[in-house]
């Protein structure tokens, strides 16, 4: 079953002279793993902010599991859709009420498995309170990578059902990025979309789209892409030179 389609996709931010993305397409069947690499600027973020419909495409279609993005009342595709920004945000209270955010309902053991999947279970139960523990305003008393995990918990205890996490992993060490992207795939019905600058963390993925310049630059598996992507193989060995 198709869960997202990008049908020709262009898009232009208001007040913009160019296009951000052109002529994207591509499919995503329920439950695959997409994985969007490209360098800074390259459109990774505006392609992902296009299904949870932030933005209307300019032309083309976006469809969710067959329908236009369009066409959704936007709370109804709030709820299939859970987004990690880049950017988080978090506020002062207690780790529960940080993480249960937007999920209103959700019981200490929902939030508890959120944590599981998101490698932050172990951390949370160091703190001497818990998912009691104070989160200071911005969370600012948590590390980068513990902040990061509590955005994931957060996008994945509404348990929508696709999950877009964007570059929400760039402050874990590898071998953490690793257990979560194992524990991620465990939810075998949920459709997952990773944006990241770093092939790592996408090249377990069902499909690897590259993005050069807000247009495609190809899409297939880690080893397709190595054998004939260019721009994929140069990011790829710029990454094995930093690791
Ligand atoms: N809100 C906005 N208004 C106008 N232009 C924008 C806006 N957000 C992004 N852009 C432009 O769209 C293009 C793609 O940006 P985008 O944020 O999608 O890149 P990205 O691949 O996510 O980069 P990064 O890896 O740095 O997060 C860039 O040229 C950027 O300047
Ligand atoms: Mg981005």
């Amino acid at each position: 079953m198709k869960s997202v389609e990008f049908k020709n996709v262009y898009m232009k931010y208001a007040g913009a002279g160019d296009y951000s993305l052109e002529d994207i397409s591509f499919t995503a069947k329920k439950g695959e793993t997409i994985g969007i690499i490209g360098s800074t600027g390259s459109g990774k973020t505006t392609l992902v902010s296009l299904i949870p419909g932030f933005y209307p495409a300019a032309k083309g279609e976006v469809l969710v599991n067959g329908k236009n993005v369009n066409t959704y009342e936007l709370s109804e595709l709030k709820k299939k859709v859970g987004f990690c920004f880049q950017h988080y945000y978090m506020f002062k209270g207690t780790i529960f009420e940080n993480v249960a955010f937007g999920a209103p309902g959700a019981t200490e053991e929902d939030v508890k498995e959120a944590l599981r999947i998101s490698q932050g279970l172990d951390f949370v139960m160091e703190k001497s309170g818990g998912l009691n523990e104070k989160v200071s305003e911005k969370g600012t008393n948590l590390s980068g990578g513990q902040k990061q995990r509590l955005m994931i918990a957060r996008a994945l205890v509404r348990k929508p059902e696709i999950l877009v996490l964007d570059d929400s992993s760039s402050a874990l060490d590898y071998a953490t990025d690793r257990r979560l992207r194992e524990a991620v795939k465990e939810l075998k019905d949920m459709t997952v979309f990773i944006v990241s600058q770093r092939t790592a963390s996408v090249l377990h993925a069902d499909k690897i789209i590259v993005l050069e310049d807000g247009k495609m630059a190809g899409i297939g598996t880690h080893e397709e892409l190595l054998k004939n992507n260019s721009v994929y193989k140069e990011i790829y060995e710029s990454c094995t030179k930093e690791q």
